[in-house]
Order: C-alpha cells, then sequence, then structure tokens
C-alpha cells in the first residue's frame, strides 16, 4: 500500500480508525508498553504523539514526586494540537501501582479507567503503561487485563542492554499467547546488533530505532518524530 506523509490520510488508509468504538472518538488507540520500567516508554509516547500531532494518556502514575509523565510529555511535544488528558489514578508512593494504591486504601479499578476512556473523544490517542506488560494494578488485574479492555494496538518499546533479548522475547511470548494487537517494535538507546534478532525471533517487526542522546529535550522528539513517521504509519 503506498503510504500518504498525511497523518490523518494515513491512518483511514490503514483502518486505525475502523475498529469497534470504545473510547469517544472512535479510534484504536495505541498503547506504549514494553520490557519494563525505566526504558524510554514516556520518550518514545513523547515521538508518536509528536509524529502523529495525536493525543496522550497515562491513567495510572506512581511515584508523583518524582514529576509525571503527562509532565514530561508536555515539556517535549510541540505541536499545538494535542490534548493531555488527566490520570485516572496518580499515586504517592515510587511502586508497583498495585502497592502503591494499597497504601493509599485505595483499589485500582479498571471499570473506572475504561468509564474515563469512553468520555476521552480523541481519534488518535496515545496511551502510556506502567512498567511492563505484567505489572499488577489490583489483586487480580495486570497491565495486559487493561490493555485487551482498551482494545488497543500495541507498541513495544525494548531498549538495547545487554539481558533485553530475553526481556523482550519474554514480552512477545505473552503478546502472542494472549493475542494482542502489536504493531511492532520501537528500539531504544545506542543501536544494537540484536534489535533484528529481537524483530526476527519474536516475528513482529522493527518500526524504528532511537538513538541515544545526552539531550533529551523537545527537538531531539520532533527531529525523531519525523525520522520515524513513515514507518511509523506503515505498521500501525
Ligand atoms: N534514547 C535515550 N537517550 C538517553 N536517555 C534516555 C533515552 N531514552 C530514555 N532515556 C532516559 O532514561 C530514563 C527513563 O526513560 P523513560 O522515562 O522514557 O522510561 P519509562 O519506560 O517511561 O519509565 P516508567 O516506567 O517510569 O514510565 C529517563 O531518564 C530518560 O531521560
Ligand atoms: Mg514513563
Amino acid at each position: 500500500m503506498a503510504l500518504s506523509l498525511n497523518t490523518e490520510q494515513g491512518l483511514n488508509a490503514l483502518n486505525l480508525h475502523k475498529v469497534p468504538p470504545l473510547g469517544g472518538g472512535g479510534g484504536t488507540p495505541i498503547f506504549i508498553t514494553g520490557t519494563g520500567t525505566g526504558i524510554g516508554k514516556t520518550l518514545v509516547s513523547a515521538i508518536i504523539t509528536e509524529a502523529l500531532h495525536a493525543d496522550y494518556w497515562k491513567p495510572i502514575q506512581a511515584g508523583i514526586a518524582e514529576g509525571t509523565d503527562n509532565d514530561k510529555v508536555k515539556s517535549l511535544v510541540t505541536n499545538s494540537s494535542t490534548t493531555y488528558y488527566d490520570e485516572v489514578y496518580k499515586l504517592k508512593l515510587s511502586a508497583s501501582p498495585h502497592i502503591a494504591a494499597r497504601e493509599e486504601g485505595d483499589n485500582i479499578d479498571l471499570n473506572k479507567i475504561i468509564e474515563h476512556y469512553k468520555t476521552i473523544t480523541s481519534k488518535t490517542l496515545v496511551i502510556e503503561g506502567a512498567g511492563g506488560l505484567m505489572v499488577p494494578l489490583n489483586e487480580n488485574d495486570f497491565v495486559i487485563d487493561l490493555i485487551e479492555r482498551l482494545q488497543a494496538k500495541v507498541i513495544l518499546v525494548s531498549r538495547n542492554y545487554l539481558g533485553s533479548i530475553n526481556h523482550s522475547l519474554l514480552t512477545a511470548a505473552l503478546c502472542r499467547q494472549r493475542k494482542l494487537d502489536v504493531a511492532g517494535w520501537i528500539f531504544n538507546g545506542g543501536y544494537q546488533h540484536y534489535e533484528e534478532e529481537i524483530a526476527g525471533w519474536s516475528g513482529y517487526p522493527k518500526i524504528a530505532s532511537i538513538p541515544f542522546t545526552n539531550n533529551i529535550n523537545s527537538t531531539f522528539v520532533s527531529e525523531q518524530a519525523r525520522v520515524i513517521k513513515t514507518s511509523l504509519l506503515q505498521y500501525l
């Protein structure tokens, strides 16, 4: 299929808007998850949000004293059309969300997140998860259960470090087992040849590779957004 560089045309051509609507915008949300915490989900979310002029939502944020991902993305994205939705759960403790919530006498309820999601009217929404797929949200549900409930398309982030092949393939195996709709991988950090290994073994394509930088700022994000846009539209 010939790809258009016009984001809206590209998304329509790729049927991104044609999945049964759950959210108020009627589109398929893009859920950013990956191999774990601190691997670059927020940076990648900012780049994708910028590339697609999408809206951004981090429904569950733990460790708010260290700053929120919503604020980070706001500071990195420069297009003026992006809407940033409020978190549903903002938890003080920097810990797994189920532990942070328990600490505050709260309990993360997926129904509450879904109800909130239904009020969101974005056509193209980037949702950032917490940690990786098997992070517990409460006594019964994990991040992967939230992805299923949201009927989201998944982008997997893998940071390049020794051991990332194992973490990446475990993540991919779970996605396959649960039949998630995975668009592909975005690798982050200094290039390593095992990006191709992970794509090959997992069967999910490499969408893009984000280089290491000493300067994470809005210029870097808009440059990377420009670089990955065509590939992103191809795989979404
Ligand atoms: N390509 C990169 N070059 C340099 N530093 C990076 C790069 N990607 C991420 N970092 C740094 O690594 C840290 C973690 O990145 P980020 O916050 O995006 O991870 P995360 O997966 O969103 O974490 P969390 O699970 O807490 O949401 C940040 O300090 C970020 O600035
Ligand atoms: Mg983050």
